[in-house]
């Protein structure tokens, strides 16, 4: 008899795995909430877990291969399988087709429908296959257990979801779907709760997360500006971030709340992908790299010390070593804190996959040398010209050395201290004292009061 016929006890022990961005770890988050509502718990360190949840992400080739290979290795000291669930962005866009690929996978099940887990656990429960990548109307949000006691003082919040833009590399359209902006009173209310649950620290996410817009209690409507300035008032939250922005939806009220919202901290993620126009047409960015910088201008004047971050992929199709050129050009233009980029990857289904002149590998591992190795200079220098400033952090983890915590400065560096008495969640005035490309040491100067 195969392993589908087979009905299967009831899992008891759980395990979650997110892949990509921090929206899957605001996702997973959500679900390891919802188990536990559910009676199940979490499986220790080194423990089996009867249900293992990979949670999954497509954005390129890699991440959605790792996958298979993640699943193939999922088998328990008995070597019998767990029961497995493949959630998050390859769930929504391959389907069943990873039923086909992988038989040992009870459940697929989308970005949109992980609400639904506890129902799809008891159809696998009887042996059959369940599937449900629906994307229905009605918020999975309503349908997810109010949050409670924060695992860490950095709370997730996703406020805003999926994306209209249509960038031509890019499958977020197609597994996260059309853009939509979460109610304001939820979003008050979920804020809240993660202050009494712990946090300090609030990260507001949305693939475009600055296109958010809501009504307030009395009907007036507001962009993202107007609920970041609504969550300034909550008591006990302390920072407040957001990511990840597109250009074209950077307005003036949000670069207005930089220069006077205390607790927004001074970063901002803002990619510009690449720095030749030709290209940005290409990829259908809609903003150029004129008016790229112009914005950078403006928020650089709100918040002169703002620390800025960004997103590259080298080798788009049609990408020459001139256009490439000029992508070194607007790093060097506009300066970066740190920056993520990326060699580009066909996905099935978007334009840029069937256009002509697709770049050889080799081309592209050059080109993402050179510009990590300008991305790298740029953040060491960022990290070291802070080296003898004093500043507040955030204790977020529990660092190698005995004794030592590692907290995020309001640039987002990471800084380690030796804090004796000092734990997690505590906020703490440090002076930097010395700055590696990736991280910094610093000394405590004082504690600062909850
Ligand atoms: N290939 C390479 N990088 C990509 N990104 C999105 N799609 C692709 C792709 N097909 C990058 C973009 C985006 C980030 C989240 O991932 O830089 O901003
Ligand atoms: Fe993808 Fe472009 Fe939307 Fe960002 S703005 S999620 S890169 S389509």
């Amino acid at each position: 008899m195969s392993k589908n016929q087979i009905s299967r006890p009831d899992p008891k022990k759980f395990r979650i795995k997110s892949f990509g961005c921090q929206m899957n770890v605001y996702d997973g988050e959500r679900m390891f909430e919802m188990l536990i509502d559910q009676g199940m718990t979490d499986a220790a360190d080194g423990e089996e877990a009867d249900l293992v949840v990979l949670n999954t992400c497509h954005i390129r080739e890699k991440a959605a291969e790792k996958v298979y290979s993640d699943i193939g290795r999922l088998r328990k000291k008995d070597g019998t399988s767990p029961m497995i669930a493949v959630a998050g962005c390859v769930a929504q866009a391959e389907g069943k087709e990873i039923s086909r690929r992988a038989p040992s996978v009870d459940i697929v099940v989308g970005p949109q429908a992980y609400h639904r887990l506890p129902e799809l656990i008891t159809r696998a429960k009887t042996g059959k296959k369940a599937l449900d990548t629906d994307m229905p109307a009605a918020s999975k949000f309503d349908a997810l257990p109010t949050r409670g006691k924060q695992a860490r003082p950095n709370a997730f919040l996703t406020v805003q979801e999926g994306c209209d833009k249509f960038c031509t590399y890019c499958v977020v359209p197609y597994t996260r779907g059309a853009e939509i902006s979460r109610p304001w009173i939820d979003l008050i209310d979920e804020a809240k709760a993660l202050v009494d649950g712990g946090a300090k620290e609030i990260t507001l996410l949305g693939q475009n997360v600055n296109a958010w817009t809501g009504q307030d209690d009395n009907g007036k409507t507001h962009g993202l500006d107007g609920l970041i300035r609504a969550l300034d008032d909550i008591p006990g939250l302390k920072r407040i971030r957001y990511t990840t922005s597109h250009a074209n939806d950077m307005t003036d009220a949000l670069i207005a709340a930089h220069a006077d919202v205390g607790k927004l901290m001074p970063y901002l993620h803002l990619p510009v992908q690449s720095g030749s126009d030709r290209i940005l047409k290409a990829m259908n960015r809609s903003h150029t790299t004129e008016s790229y910088l112009e914005i950078l201008h403006r928020v650089r004047n709100a918040r002169p010390d703002i620390a800025l971050s960004g997103d590259f992929i080298v080798g788009f199709p049609g990408e020459t070593d001139a256009d490439f050129e000029d992508t070194l050009s607007i790093v060097r233009e506009a300066n970066y804190s740190q920056a993520y980029s990326f060699k580009y990857s066909p996905r099935p289904g978007t334009p840029a996959a069937t256009m002509d002149d697709q770049i050889a590998p080799e081309i592209m591992d050059e080109r993402l040398q050179r510009l990590q190795a300008l991305l790298n200079e740029q953040q060491h220098d960022f990290n070291i010209q802070t080296i003898g400033r004093e500043t507040e952090i955030l204790l977020e983890r529990i660092g190698k050395l005995d004794g030592q915590l590692v907290g995020k400065t309001p640039w987002l560096q990471s800084v380690h201290v030796i804090a004796p008495g000092l734990k997690i969640g505590d906020m703490v005035d440090v002076e930097i004292e010395a700055a590696g490309p990736n991280s910094m040491t610093g000394r405590i100067r004082e504690r600062i009061a909850a």
